[in-house]
């Protein structure tokens, strides 16, 4: 069977990185959550204390940052920086709100997206993020934007965070999501924009199964087409 690449952009916590993951499972390919590697970028800006406006000490930064996805016993891929763990950092309000100023900059865009096209060259991939089908990759054989209404993503997201043992205020929630959407759809370096390929798909009123069910039906129909 003829391997595909599957783009899935979208607005902050529209069920992305879910629908992403399981579709990976279910087709046997690598599941890539790019905007895991911007926050992880922007952790390791906050420990170190970096400045946002001096582009040689952000290039020399980046440097030092080595990232890796690995799979770990349950099946779920994982980030790594420098050889630690960072799923659970990552995922913190100090990060989330701080993770749009950094995704901005020209050098870690450039960063970022050379790593994720090497991690796609063999195919068998499902990468989510915001630039993953207009930049990362223009080629994907299936691209989808992901759409809600701010109110359901704002609870989906607060459930997420609860499940983690975080309670987070409803409109601290809020806050961050319309923040970070404004950031990332009007910055200069490839702004959140639905690819003209892209299929939209508004997922205020569907489950993640039905969300999971539509995508892998799309893609095997894809798959079927090009073997
Ligand atoms: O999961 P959530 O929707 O909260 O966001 P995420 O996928 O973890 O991405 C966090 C942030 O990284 C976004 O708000 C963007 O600022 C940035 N990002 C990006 O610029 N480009 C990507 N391909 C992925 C994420």
């Amino acid at each position: 069977m003829k391997k595909i690449v599957i783009a899935i952009d979208g607005y902050s916590a529209c069920g992305k990185s879910t629908t992403a993951r399981e579709v990976a499972s279910i087709l046997g390919y690598r599941y890539i959550d790019s905007g895991a590697m911007y926050r992880a970028v922007t952790l390791f800006f906050l420990d170190k204390h970096i400045s946002l406006t001096n582009p040689k000490e952000i290039e020399r930064t980046l440097e030092q940052i080595h990232l890796a996805f690995h799979v770990n016993a349950h099946g779920t891929t994982e980030l790594f920086m420098n050889g630690i763990n960072v799923e659970k950092s990552i995922r913190k309000m100090r990060v989330s709100e701080n993770v749009s100023p950094v995704s901005t900059l020209k050098e870690v865009r450039h960063a970022m997206v050379a790593q994720q096209r090497k991690l796609g060259k063999d195919k068998g991939i499902v990468m989510d993020g915001r630039d993953i089908g207009t930049v990362v990759f223009p080629q994907a054989e299936l691209k989808l934007f992901l759409t809600a209404d701010i109110q359901v993503r704002a609870f989906r997201r607060q459930q997420e965070l609860l499940e983690k043992d975080k309670l987070v205020d409803f409109h601290t929630i809020i806050a961050n999501l319309t923040d970070r959407d404004r950031i990332d759809s009007n910055r200069k370096e490839s702004p959140l924009i639905k690819a003209s390929d892209a299929i939209e798909m508004n997922t205020t009123h569907i489950t993640i199964d039905e969300q999971v069910d539509e995508v892998v039906r799309l893609a095997v129909g894809k798959i079927v087409r090009r073997s």
